[in-house]
Formats: structure tokens, C-alpha cells, sequence
């Protein structure tokens, strides 16, 4: 495990019952969970894996897709994440929902399956092109939707760009160094960037979306 990894799991781990806050409820952001699931094309029934589930805020989406029939799989490599997406499936009574520890890049998951969601992970993958291309084979006929946070170019976006280059710094293990080369966001905008090409070199079909100016984005391919 490189040194990456095991800061970005420590952080993670350390800071579950936060981030689940932050993904749950912060405005808009279930109103773009419900888009991505959407975005899957999912019919009642099928099997959707979603890739560095954390604490699961998207999991009441894709089952609402899917149904009682159908089968979600979560995967993981931060255990305190998935002890809060696994306190909400007891919570909910879901015996289709499955969550697995293990590593995003090299899913313990055997397809093919119908859809891979991957919300705000590729930017934290060392070759998320790589990664991508592995959740494609897996959705060998289905649907891949990646949702990531990057810099926009919009001019008018400048103010957020702000914002956001401070939120990505403060949020970088270790989270008390203030410089950081390359910065957090280049690597962060290099790495989203090179994962929504690799969805897009293999999908027969494709849909784009961006919000807050540019900062949000989705991407959906169909394999
Ligand atoms: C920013 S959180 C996003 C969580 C969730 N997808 C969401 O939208 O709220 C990133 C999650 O990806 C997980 N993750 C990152 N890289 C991973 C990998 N290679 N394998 C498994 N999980 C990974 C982290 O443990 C963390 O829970």
C-alpha cells in the first residue's frame, strides 16, 4: 500500500460519521446522487456495483433502481466507511444490498454486471484510466456513470475555483501542510480528467453533465 493510500484511508476512517453528514445533506447533493443512479439506465432487477461506496449515501438510489429484486454491491477500502454504510443497510432492512471490503482497482466482484457507479473516487485513484477501463470489462454490456469534483475553466467560475482549491488543500492528508506540490487540485483535475476520457474512448454511447459552474461532473457511457 503506497503511502498515499494509507493516509487517504486513515482520513477517511478517522472522519466517517463527518463525511456522512456532508454527503447526505448538504443541499443538491441527493438531487445528483438520484441523477447518477438515473444516468445507470438500470431496469428493476439488475445488479449495480458501485465503486468506493464510503458511507453508502448513494446505495438508497441505486436500490430504488434496481427494487427489492435486484442486487447492489458496494466495495470499499476504508472500514469506518463501511461500517456506516453497513449500519444503514441494518437500519433499513435491505437483504439485497451487499457491501464488500476490498480495493476499487481490483474489484472482488465477478460480472458482468449492469452498471458501475463511481462518485468522487477517480480523483483519488493513482491510474484511474486504468481503474475505468476495469469497471468497463465489468460492465461488459451495461453502464459505467463516474460524478467527480474538479477546477472549471468557466471564467465565471473563479470565485468557486477559489473556494474549492481551499477546500482541497484543507481536506488532503495530512491536513496541516499548506503547500503541496503538485497541488491537490492539478492532480485532482489530471486524474478526473483522465478517467472520463478512458469512460469515453470506450463507450459506444456517452452523456455529459456539469453543474455548480462546472465543478460537478457526470459522466455516463454505455458499453
Ligand atoms: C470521497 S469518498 C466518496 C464516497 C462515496 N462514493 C460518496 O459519493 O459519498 C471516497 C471513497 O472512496 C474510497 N476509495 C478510494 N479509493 C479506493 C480504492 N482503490 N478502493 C476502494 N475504495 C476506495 C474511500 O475509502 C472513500 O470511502
Amino acid at each position: 500500500m503506497s503511502d498515499g493510500t494509507a493516509a487517504a484511508r486513515a482520513f477517511y476512517g478517522r472522519w466517517a460519521g463527518l463525511y456522512d453528514l456532508v454527503a447526505t445533506y448538504v443541499p443538491g447533493v441527493g438531487e445528483l446522487r438520484d441523477r447518477a443512479a438515473r444516468a445507470l439506465a438500470l431496469d428493476r432487477g439488475d445488479t449495480v456495483v458501485e465503486m468506493g461506496c464510503g458511507t453508502g449515501a448513494n446505495l438508497p438510489y441505486l436500490r430504488e433502481q434496481v427494487g427489492p429484486d435486484g442486487t447492489v454491491v458496494g466495495v470499499d477500502y476504508t472500514r469506518g466507511m463501511l461500517d456506516q454504510a453497513r449500519g444503514l443497510v441494518d437500519r433499513r432492512g435491505w437483504g439485497n444490498v451487499h457491501l464488500v471490503h476490498g480495493d476499487a482497482t481490483a474489484p472482488p466482484v465477478s460480472g458482468p454486471v449492469d452498471g458501475v457507479l463511481a462518485t468522487f473516487v477517480s480523483g483519488m485513484l493513482a491510474d484511474p484510466a486504468a481503474a475505468v477501463d476495469g469497471w468497463c470489462d465489468l460492465a461488459t454490456d451495461g453502464t459505467v456513470v463516474l460524478v467527480d469534483m474538479a477546477l472549471s475553466d468557466e471564467p465565471v467560475a473563479a470565485p468557486v475555483n477559489a473556494l474549492f482549491r481551499a477546500l482541497t488543500v484543507l481536506s488532503t492528508p495530512p491536513t496541516h501542510k499548506l503547500r503541496y506540490d503538485p497541488p491537490p487540485h492539478d492532480l485532482l483535475r489530471e486524474r478526473v480528467e483522465s478517467a472520463r476520457d478512458a469512460l469515453l474512448d470506450r463507450a459506444q454511447a456517452s452523456h455529459r453533465e456539469e453543474r455548480v459552474l462546472g465543478i460537478v461532473r457526470l459522466t455516463g457511457g454505455r458499453m
